[in-house]
């Protein structure tokens, strides 16, 4: 039985910082209700010389150091980005030219924002399960910032920009144990982004209903734990770490109760680092491993969650 296995991670963080009190001063809010309402305290900003492209380019170094392995190993390149610099080539072509590689496929993928990096894990598991390439590198990088309104205080407090990758290898040893994606196009309207044409009248931005999204996601993603619990036939007491899309602390704070597991085993970077979109799982994973936190041999639950709506889960042996 071939599996695919996290062989190392790395991420990236703009080194310019937007704190809630810099906010205070742009639009009408506080700190105060942005920690009560979000549990955000501030996020990383790209600067102009910053994009996807660069963002990933480190993130992805960063994981291929951290597995041992070189950029001539990689048998797929996959970013998940919603904000990338050109709309083709991909990301992920760009990145082939910045590593000095060719050959293998290498393509972005767009589940509909911050479940992005859950479809992207899944797609390369699949490919490695069956023995088409030995490696992946799945990379989500974000620059939310560049397409958030800053004069509408309920959304631009959200956003921060970044990247996290994974190096994926083959493994006769567990791994990545399931994956679960889902979609249902039928809440479009909750989550959108349209795109900037000759036609649009002004450059767009992302449009939220924030109330109706943090309800959905409540409900959906408790589902989602059920049947991936399910599906691997464990109790929710066998997960060690739970590593969530990072949108809302209380939506996290929720997930975290129904699998019985205190906040100190939940990947955190929410208050750091705000929504990263589909960066923020690898970026919370790379962030506890290198911490020190999250040991090899432990069963990590991922969720991802976002526009679409689209959501996913991976149960991973790391
Ligand atoms: N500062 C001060 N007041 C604010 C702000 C702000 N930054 N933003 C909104 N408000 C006000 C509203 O205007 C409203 O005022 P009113 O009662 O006078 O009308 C009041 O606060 C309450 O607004 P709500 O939208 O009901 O606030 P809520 O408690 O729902 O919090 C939030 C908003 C944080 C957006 C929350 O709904 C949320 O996190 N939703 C989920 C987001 C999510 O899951 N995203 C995941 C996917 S993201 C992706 O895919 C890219």
């Amino acid at each position: 039985m071939m599996y695919s296995k996290i062989l190392g991670t790395g991420s990236f963080l703009p080194e310019k910082i937007l704190t809630n009190f810099d906010l205070e001063k742009m639009v009408d809010t506080t700190n105060e209700w942005i920690i009560e309402r979000t549990g955000i305290k501030q996020r990383h900003i790209a600067g102009t010389h910053e994009n996807a492209a660069t963002m990933a380019d480190t993130a992805g170094r960063n994981a291929l150091a951290a597995a041992g392995l070189e950029p001539a190993d990689i048998g797929m390149i996959i970013v998940t980005s919603t904000t990338p610099q050109l709309v083709f080539p991909s990301t992920a072509c760009l990145l082939q030219a910045r590593y000095g590689i060719s050959g293998c496929p290498a393509f972005d993928l767009n589940a509909s924002a911050c479940a992005g990096f859950m479809y992207g894990l899944s797609i390369a598991d699949q490919y490695i399960r069956n023995g088409t390439i030995k490696n992946a590198l799945v990379i989500g990088s974000e620059v939310m910032s560049r397409i958030v309104d800053w004069n509408d205080r309920s959304t631009c407090v959200l956003f921060g920009d970044g990247a996290g990758a994974v190096l994926l290898g083959a493994s006769e040893e567990p791994g990545i144990l399931s994956t679960h994606l889902h979609a249902d196009g039928n809440y479009k309207d909750v989550l959108y982004l349209p795109l900037a044409t000759s036609q649009s009248p002004t450059f767009e931005t992302v449009k939220m209903m924030g109330n109706q999204l943090f309800k959905l996601a409540v409900n959906i993603l408790g589902d989602l734990f059920d049947e991936t619990l399910a599906a691997n036939q464990l109790e929710k007491s066998a997960i060690d770490w739970l590593i969530p899309h990072q949108a809302n602390i209380r939506i996290i704070e929720a997930m975290a109760k129904k699998l019985n597991l205190p906040l100190d085993r939940v990947a955190l970077t929410l208050a750091n680092q705000g929504n990263t979109s589909s960066a923020s799982i690898p970026l919370a994973l790379d962030l506890a491993v290198r911490a020190g936190q999250i040991k090899r041999g432990q069963l990590l639950l991922m969720e991802g969650f976002g526009g679409g709506l689209a959501w996913g889960s991976a149960l991973v042996r790391y």
